[in-house]
Formats: C-alpha cells, structure tokens, sequence
C-alpha cells in the first residue's frame, strides 16, 4: 500500500451503462491505468449502442465483457470471478435504467449480476436527462442505492446532450479518479498498523482429530480488507479457513490456539489497533495422543486445559493498542457484552446474536451491536463487507476520541 499511489495494483471494474456520457468513460479508463489501476470493462447492451467494445478493449488491455453467457468464454472470467476479482466497482455512466434494476436486485445481464455477487466497493456515477433524474422513482432508487451503501457521485449541473439544462450531467473523469482514489484512501486509519485474528482453531486429539468451531473467518478477512482501503497497515493472523489473502494484507497462517497466541505477541510491538474476530477454542485436550485413538470402552473422558485468553493478554499490555473484541451471544446480548468488555478491559466491543438462520457464523450477512464505555451503536443487518467498513468508522471514530481524551 501506497499513500501517494493509492490505484496502484488496484482492480477495478468499470461498468459502462447505455448513455451519450459513455465516450467519457473511456477517458476515466485511461486516466485509472495511468495512475497505476487494472482495469477491466463490463458493457450493457444498451452501452453498446453508443461505443464499441474494442475502444475500451484497446484501452484496458483486456477482453471486455459484454453477456452473462459470453463471458464464460474469452479469458474464463465469469461474472462469479469478476465479482471476486475486482477491489472497486465503478458504474459510469449509470442510466436511470440500470440503477432501478440495481436497487431492485435484478441479475440478468452481466453488470447488474455482477453488483449482486460482489462485495467490492460499488459507486455509481448517474446520467441522464434533468426530468428524468428529477422524476419521484428515479429518487426513490437513489435513495435506495445509498442506503445499500452504494457511493453516489454526481450528477452535476449543466447543460445537456438533449438540449435542456440542469442536473444529469455525469461527473468529468477527473473527478472521477479523484472519488475513486478517495474511496480508497478514505484515509480514517491512515498511520495505523492493525493486528486481527481470524477463523476458528484446531485443537489437535491425535493425528487425524481436532476440536474446531464453525467460525469461517469471513468477518475477520472482510474487516481486514476494509481496513486496508481506510489506509492501515495489516497483519491478519488466520486460523484454518478457505478464503483468499485481501490485497496488501500480510497473512500468517496457524493452526492452534497457543500458535495463534504466540503469533499474536510476535506481531504486538508496532500494532495501534487489535481486533480480535478470531473464535479461538478456550480449552485444548490436556494430552494430545501419538497414535490415532482407538475405539476401545464404551466411554471416552476427555481432559481439556485452559488455553491463554489473546484479547485479554493484549489488553493488559503496559501500552496496549486500542483492542476490539467480539461476542458471540445467544440470549443477553447487551449484558453479556459489556460484561466482557469490563473483564477483559477491552476498548470496544462488537456482539452479534448466534444461533439464528441467515447470520453469524459462516453467514454472508450479519449484524452488530457495538458497546464501549458509555456508548452503544446498532449495526443493522447487511453484507459483512458493508459491516466491516462501518465497523472500521466507528473504531477510528473511538480511536480519535481515545487519543484526544489522552491529550486533554
Ligand atoms: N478470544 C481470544 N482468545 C481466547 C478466547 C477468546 O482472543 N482464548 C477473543 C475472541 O477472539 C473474541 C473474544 O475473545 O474477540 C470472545 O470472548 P470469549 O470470552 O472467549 O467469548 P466466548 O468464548 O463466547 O466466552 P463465553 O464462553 O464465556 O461466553
């Protein structure tokens, strides 16, 4: 990561709606390359009937892509691995069209499919006709969008292809770049290095058995990568899981929970802020046998040992960093929280209910209830990429307020 260069490596998918602005968006693809970005192009129908593909072909470098079906083909990038591939998702330009098709969770074409499978940033930068932004529904869907967390940019006032003045008018490329450079530096923990730990453990029987937990590490990635759009540096420490390394996060894999204790003090000196999302196992088996256990009496006594408690270790460093916990609670969720949070001495905490279909763990969504002292904040439920970002403003937020209270 790179604060002057923050495009850098970074994947973007433009998404090039059917509007009279789409000549512009080859200019913002141009201007996205030149400041170090990949990019890849995904066209409407409609968008081709204004521009053809092969300009922005010849501009990204890539093969662009044009249908749900079709894009199997080519370079084998389906919408399931465009979705996953890119860091940001620009729509630009963004007819009235596409966004109510957006915001009504449409999937069939390539681009609107895509908005639903991916949990990259998505921004959205609108043209049309000054009526036809103005009208009631096409506000309602605005307003939807945004509160799906789609970033807005634009329109701007002006004058117009159709001859009318007023707003519609998509937003120059350069200010484009500029919003997608922002986005990426929203800068909230820019200087900070965060320490996370991720998935469940493996507490070892014998060779071939383990004690583990359903813990599939998605919050702890998702908000390892949020952190690092908001500018930190970040070491993620991940148990056993299936999910790929977000860009410029360094990754140690480990398996146990000691392992993961020991990984967390190695990495502890230069770490601002601790989160620990990791669902780490609280007893191991006292023995751990050489050779595989043998079914033998009808019953099988286990001894478990205590392992260290990570969270609360580092919050009882002499100069800890700010230290974020989780709670997984199936009933008293605000009681129990807090509770922990006093014991454990820990700055913040987020609590999320279990034990209900659709959320916590292995979900794809869930919610939040953040508690620090004297303060509380709601979470509701969405993506758990979505989550993470708005997890990470309220840590800077009590970041902020914690340094200042330290000054005063
Ligand atoms: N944690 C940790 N090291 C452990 C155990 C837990 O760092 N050995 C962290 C988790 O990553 C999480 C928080 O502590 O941030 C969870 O607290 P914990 O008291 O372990 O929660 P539960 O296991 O749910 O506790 P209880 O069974 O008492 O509800």
């Amino acid at each position: 990561m790179n604060s002057h260069a923050p495009l850098q490596n970074r994947n973007i998918l433009l998404g090039v709606t059917g509007g009279i602005a789409a000549y512009k968006s080859a200019e913002l693809l141009r201007l996205l390359r030149k400041r170090g970005a990949t990019v890849r192009v995904v066209m409407t129908q409609s968008a081709q009937q204004f521009m053809g593909p092969l300009t922005f072909q010849a501009l990204s470098g890539h093969q662009v892509y044009t249908s749900l079906f079709e894009s199997e083909l080519g370079d084998g990038m389906g919408h399931i691995e465009l979705a996953r591939w890119a860091d940001l998702l620009i729509v630009a330009p963004a007819t009235a069209d596409f966004m109510a098709r957006h915001c009504h969770g449409r999937a069939d074409d390539l681009l609107v499919a895509i908005c639903r499978a991916t949990d990259a940033s998505q921004m959205v930068a609108p043209a049309m006709n000054q009526q036809m932004w103005l009208d009631a529904a096409t506000q309602q869907n605005v307003a939807q969008l945004q509160q799906q967390g789609i970033r807005l940019v634009g329109p701007n006032q002006g004058s117009q292809a159709c001859g009318e003045s007023g707003p519609g008018r998509m937003v120059e490329p350069e200010q484009l770049v500029e919003a997608v450079e922002a986005q990426f530096e929203s800068g909230l923990l820019q200087g900070e290095h965060l320490l996370i730990t991720a998935g469940p453990t493996r507490e070892p029987l014998d060779p071939v058995r383990f004690l583990t937990n359903r813990s599939s590490g998605k919050m702890g990635f998702a908000i390892a990568r949020a952190a690092v759009d908001a500018g930190a540096k970040v070491t993620l420490i991940a148990g056993p899981v299936a999910l790929e390394t977000p860009t410029h996060v360094h990754r140690v894999d480990v398996e146990q929970a000691e392992e993961m204790a020991d990984a967390v003090t190695s990495h502890l000196a230069d770490a601002t802020l601790f989160i620990a999302t990791a669902a780490v196992a609280d007893y191991r088996p006292a023995e751990v046998a050489g050779e595989k256990i043998k079914k033998g009496a009808t019953e099988l006594q286990l001894k478990l040992v205590r392992n260290r408690d990570i969270l609360a270790e580092v919050a009882a460093q002499p100069n800890p960093p700010f230290t974020v916990g989780f709670a997984a609670e199936t009933e008293r969720l605000r009681d129990f929280a807090q509770k922990k949070r006093q014991q454990k001495q820990i700055d913040l905490i987020a609590a999320n209910r279990v034990g209900q279909p659709g959320t916590g763990f292995d979900a794809d969504e869930n919610t939040l209830s953040l508690f620090w002292e004297g303060g509380e904040k709601n979470l509701e439920q969405t993506s758990k990429q979505q989550l993470a970002r708005q997890l990470i403003t309220v840590i800077a937020e009590r970041m902020d307020e914690k340094s200042r209270a330290e000054d005063s």
